[in-house]
């Protein structure tokens, strides 16, 4: 049986924003993380006096999801907190627990933070250049450490499809929180396996 051809393309990236022309563009909101973040009062007083706030945005190039298409998109944390947590993707595991994943850091500064599925913590630090590697086996979130957008390249395998729901009940192990201006693991509160 012979696939058909998909025709050759390609999409325009802006280095410094991360923002991809003509894009599908997913927009995540404070309201919809509104459990995700470790103080969920501090996320819920935001919501009443200021009103939402945009998280981080995906630009996904258009590609179907299925094995041999590699899917690539770019991701735009904006800077701010929930009480003391940086602001954060919500982070998955893929559905096919044995798919890697590359990010390549385009602006800004944040953390790549992974989690085994026997709760193992891990965190890369990213800016500019930085290539960091997803294994298989391992959730991933991104973080946004810095003042500024942080915005990272992300590929993966088109068949990797992908596991929210996992993260969404159990969390990460450990957050990242501003202690005296640096950027700090500590142990997540509410976390369980
Ligand atoms: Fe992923």
């Amino acid at each position: 049986m012979s696939q058909a051809l998909m025709e050759p393309f390609s999409s325009q990236l802006n280095l410094e924003t991360g923002v991809i022309a003509q894009a599908q563009i997913i927009r995540r909101t404070l309201s919809d993380m509104r459990t995700m973040f470790a103080d969920r009062a501090a996320a819920e007083r935001i919501l009443a006096e200021e009103g939402d706030r945009l998280i981080y945005e995906v630009y996904a190039v258009p590609l179907p999801e299925e094995e041999g298409q590699i899917l690539h998109s770019t991701t735009i944390i904006y800077p701010g907190r929930v009480g003391d947590e940086f602001h954060m993707t919500k982070g998955h595991f893929h559905e096919k627990r044995a798919r890697a994943e590359i990010y390549v850091g385009l602006a800004g500064e944040g953390y790549l933070v992974l989690q085994s599925e026997e709760g193992e913590v891990r965190g890369v630090p990213m800016q500019r250049g930085t290539i960091a590697y997803v294994p298989p086996l391992w959730a991933h979130r991104t973080v946004n450490t810095g003042a500024t957008p942080f915005a990272f390249l992300a590929a993966w395998p088109g068949d990797s499809g992908h596991d929210y729901g996992t993260i969404e009940q159990t969390g990460f192990a450990r957050l990242l929180v501003n202690r005296d201006g640096q950027p700090t693991f500590v142990d997540n509160p509410h976390w369980r396996r």
